[in-house]
């Protein structure tokens, strides 16, 4: 094995006690979260339970207010640097819903964003890995000239998203909800595209609501956000319950119970039910 570089290795993201406003409203309320150098996290919840909020939170994005708690990547303070420091410190995020930008073409995106991380590369190594990555991800070559996500698929929009992230070899890469809207064949190609470069290069964080990406995509924890904060951790068994059980057992009136009278879940379920 090589040594890992010192500037391209995964590093650790380190949330404490994590608390946004967006518009005013608490949305995340004290969120704790572990992903350690080079693991592969999966962040699951229902709908509105804060995970997109999380992933902008660390982007950078101005909307989000951290009103108290901190974020450490590498032990560097992420809440003190702007969305573009923080990308060229390696963060990656595959947004939910990513934009288009007409008049600027895959190809060009991608030399601009090599260009602002200091990645620039020869002309001709850059298409030999571009063709390469595409042919990976089993992207049409007519891609190259088409403009940045205008007009693409939902299954193409998330192929171009892994591009991306393919080309730029962050160090931790935030995935938010990459498999929505895919058809069981683009999944596929997308988990199998992160799982290659997931591991001492690159962390990952995959926030999904669904549990199907994972069997994919494996992860080495789970985490259930409810209400703004993690309210339990485990190992992937835990997506497997979810997929079975659905988010009730965790997020649902008896767990709250359990919570508060600090019985197991267990115990509460079996006295509702005697
Ligand atoms: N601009 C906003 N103003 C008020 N509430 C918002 C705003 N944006 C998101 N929310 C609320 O924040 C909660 C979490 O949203 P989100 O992070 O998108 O959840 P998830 O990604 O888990 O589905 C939801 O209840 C949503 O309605
Ligand atoms: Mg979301």
């Amino acid at each position: 094995m090589t040594e890992p570089n010192a500037v391209s290795a995964a590093a650790a993201l380190d949330v404490r006690g994590l608390v946004v406003s967006v518009d005013d409203k608490e949305i995340l309320r004290g969120v704790d979260l572990n992903v350690p150098a080079g693991e592969v996290h999966a962040l699951m919840g229902p709908n509105g339970s804060g995970k997109s909020t999380l992933a902008y939170t660390l982007s950078g994005h101005p909307k989000y207010i951290v009103t108290s708690g901190t974020a450490t990547f590498g032990g560097t303070d992420l809440l003190a640097l702007t969305a573009d420091a923080r990308a060229r410190l390696g963060l990656f995020l595959c947004f939910q819903y990513p934009t288009a930008i007409p008049g600027v073409t895959t190809v060009n995106f991608m030399r601009a964003a090599l260009r602002a991380q200091g990645k620039e590369m020869p002309a001709r190594e850059f298409i030999r890995r571009l063709n390469e990555e595409m042919t990976a991800l089993k992207i049409d070559e007519s891609f190259r000239a088409r403009y940045i996500n205008d007009g693409f698929s939902g299954g193409e929009k998330k192929r171009a998203e892994i591009l991306q992230m393919a080309m730029l070899r962050p160090r931790l890469s935030i995935l938010d909800e990459t498999d929505s809207g895919l058809d069981v064949d683009a999944l596929r190609t997308v988990a199998n595209g992160v799982t290659r470069l997931a591991g001492p290069d690159m962390s990952v964080l995959v926030i999904t609501h669904y549990p199907r990406i994972l069997e994919y995509l494996k992860p080495d924890r789970v985490h259930i956000l409810h209400q703004g904060r993690v309210v339990t951790s485990g190992g992937p068994d835990l997506a497997d319950q979810i997929e079975r059980e659905g988010y009730e057992p965790i997020t649902g009136p008896l767990a709250a119970q359990a919570a508060a009278s600090q019985k197991s879940l267990t115990g509460v379920v079996a006295e509702a039910q005697a």
